[in-house]
């Protein structure tokens, strides 16, 4: 029987732990692709012999060529710059806007019935960049950063009861900016209500630390930005859709009548399974949590107007 194949673009921080994940899970086979020559071969190489050593069995190939992509699954693009102190993620648009799109475009010619998982930032504006740049079928490309942001919601969570991130589930909504909307309405620890266990101000600081968190920890890393949580959960979406598991995931997805948006990618819960987005979850939202959607949004809105506007 054929494996999945996954492929990586962008063999940095992000990428080179997608693919540690990806290879660990045996998701299936991995490509690893970077513009650097040499660099995605080198590390290709290393991660196929920790294979042996951990008890992981699948190929691992490094590249600078899309012919080795040819016929992939899944593409996560992780290509691009990561933000350092002082910097926003729209700071990074206009290089990694061109990054995106040439990645892309040379991604889906090799591969044109793959599911897209873009991570490159500012997150929101490059799933429509790429989007933009494939015509790819809209269920078929989704951008990663809910899953992370719910993360760092919950494992501050964790931290304030000191119990088990294992049974927090929440809801997080917006684009992946500091505006973002994490929902404690539908935050539950083992059923149990956030808005029980945890008073309002603290909720309120873990709400503010959430959304900060990004920049959290630029600050201390001063280099460059977070990898581990972020490929985490690109490979949490890459897993949900090669195993059909139709979780239901925080996605980047392309929102149309849902929610109101009128044809952006922004955060809502979504059921991943083979398809890609196989549904999105619609809500009722209280007129606070409304309004800070759509706050969010308009923010999305107009870091898609800067893209429409550079397009040559
Ligand atoms: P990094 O600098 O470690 O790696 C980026 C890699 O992209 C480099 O190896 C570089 O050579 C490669 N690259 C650049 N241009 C390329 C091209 N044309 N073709 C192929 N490869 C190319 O950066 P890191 O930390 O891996 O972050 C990557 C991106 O992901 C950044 O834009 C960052 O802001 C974003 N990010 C997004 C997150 C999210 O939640 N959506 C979370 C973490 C990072
Ligand atoms: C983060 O939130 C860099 O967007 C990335 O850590």
């Amino acid at each position: 029987m054929r494996r999945p194949k996954i492929t990586v673009i962008g063999a940095g921080h992000v990428g080179e732990t997608c693919a540690v994940w990806a290879a660990t899970k045996e998701l299936g086979d991995v490509v690893l692709l970077d513009i650097i020559e040499g660099m995605p071969q080198g590390k290709g190489l290393d991660l196929r012999q920790a294979g042996p050593i951990d008890r992981f069995d699948c190929n691992i190939v490094g590249t600078n060529s899309y012919d080795d992509t040819t016929g992939s699954d899944i593409v996560i693009v992780t290509s691009g710059i990561p933000r350092k102190p002082g910097m926003s993620r729209d700071d990074l648009m206009s290089t990694n806007m061109g990054i995106v799109r040439s990645v892309s475009e040379q991604a889906y010619k090799a591969s044109p019935d793959a599911v897209y998982i873009i991570v490159s930032n500012p997150l929101d504006a490059m799933v429509q960049t790429a989007w933009k740049a494939t015509g790819v079928p809209t269920k078929r490309i989704l951008g990663q950063a809910g899953i992370l942001d719910i993360g760092r919601f919950r494992a501050f969570i964790a931290m304030e009861l000191d119990c088990s991130v294992e049974d927090i589930t929440s809801v997080l909504m917006g684009g992946h900016g500091d505006d973002m909307v994490p929902l404690p309405r539908y935050t539950s620890v083992a059923g149990i209500p956030v808005t029980e266990l945890i008073a309002k101000e603290r909720l309120d600081a873990i709400v503010t630390r959430t959304r900060k968190g990004g920049g959290e920890i630029v600050s201390l890393l001063k280099t460059g930005s977070a990898y581990y949580a972020p490929a985490a959960a690109s490979v949490q979406m890459a897993e949900a859709i090669i195993r059909d598991k139709r979780r239901i995931l925080p996605c980047a997805a392309y929102c149309d009548k849902e929610y109101d948006v009128g044809g952006y990618f922004v955060g809502v819960p979504c059921m991943l399974g083979k398809n890609g987005v196989e549904k999105i979850i619609e809500l009722e939202l209280a007129p606070d949590e409304k309004k800070m959607l759509g706050a969010s949004v308009n923010h999305v809105k107009e870091l898609v107007g800067w893209v429409e506007q550079h397009w040559e």
